[in-house]
């Protein structure tokens, strides 16, 4: 089964045709909002508005362990991720899609790992590659389907939010080698594969980071609301694309 989980600028995805609606619980208590069951271009998929749909939850408060718990109890073994960012990096400028494929994780505080119990055997996840690339080459061969243009590959600097940015701290994302600067990727990429679920994210630049091109001064959030809808209709017949292959397979 294949969750998609939708960020700024994508609370609804217009489509799906929904067979039912579900509230969960979970030990680690409630997900971001009732998970939508439906088929989305002949696929089953599970859509979850990660933000809530009315968009309420801030970053930092996203419950990611009760997200991710409740998707894997429901079947999911494959999750497309919608996430927007800051571009870092010259050419990831606003309107551009990306799939990343590291991440470094300035994130503190949140609840970021299954494994929070003394006496619980744990295991240590392979994190060498955080994204799957199975679930990588699905969104990419997407995108190349619907004539999306869709960069292969890039350094996710996952930060804590919900404030944005300031320029020093963008230059030194830059300089550990980031490319791009969200606040949702951490610790959502590790609970998936922790719950051995496949994940992958597809990257909607909304605005330039703190400091670089039009951003230089200061970031304008109209712009950036303005970019994350117009995007998202990319996004969306990518996802079609994605769906219409219908051969995201268990695995
Ligand atoms: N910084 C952090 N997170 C973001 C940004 C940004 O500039 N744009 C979208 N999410």
């Amino acid at each position: 089964m294949l969750a998609i989980i939708g960020g700024r600028g994508l609370t609804q995805l217009t489509n799906l045709e929904i067979t039912h609606r579900q509230v969960m619980r979970t030990p680690y208590g409630e997900p971001s909002g009732a998970f939508l069951f439906g088929k989305f271009n002949q696929s089953d998929v599970i859509f979850l508005a990660r933000h809530g749909f009315g968009y309420t939850i801030p970053p930092h408060l996203v419950n990611y362990r009760a997200n991710m718990w409740a998707l894997r109890e429901q079947g999911v073994t494959n999750i497309i991720s919608i996430a927007t960012v800051g571009g870092i990096r010259a050419d990831l400028k606003p309107g551009i899609l990306v799939v990343p494929d590291q991440v470094i994780d300035y994130t503190h505080g949140r609840d970021y790992t299954f494994y929070s119990d003394r006496n619980v055997s744990y295991k240590n996840i392979d994190f060498t590659q955080p994204y799957s690339e199975r679930m990588r080459r699905h969104i990419l061969s997407g995108a190349k389907k619907a004539h999306q243009q869709c960069i292969d590959g890039g350094v996710y600097a996952a930060t804590q939010g919900p404030r944005l940015d300031s320029m020093a701290e963008i230059n030194r994302y830059e300089r550990d080698g980031a490319d791009m600067v969200g606040m949702t990727g951490m610790p959502e990429i590790s609970l998936a594969m922790e719950l051995d679920m496949n994940y992958a994210a597809l990257a909607v630049v909304v605005n330039y980071a703190a400091g670089r091109g039009e951003s230089h001064t200061k970031i304008n959030i109209e712009h950036v609301n303005g970019t994350a809808t117009e995007a998202m209709e990319r996004v969306r017949t990518i996802l079609e694309h994605i769906c219409d292959e219908g051969c995201i397979d268990d695995n």
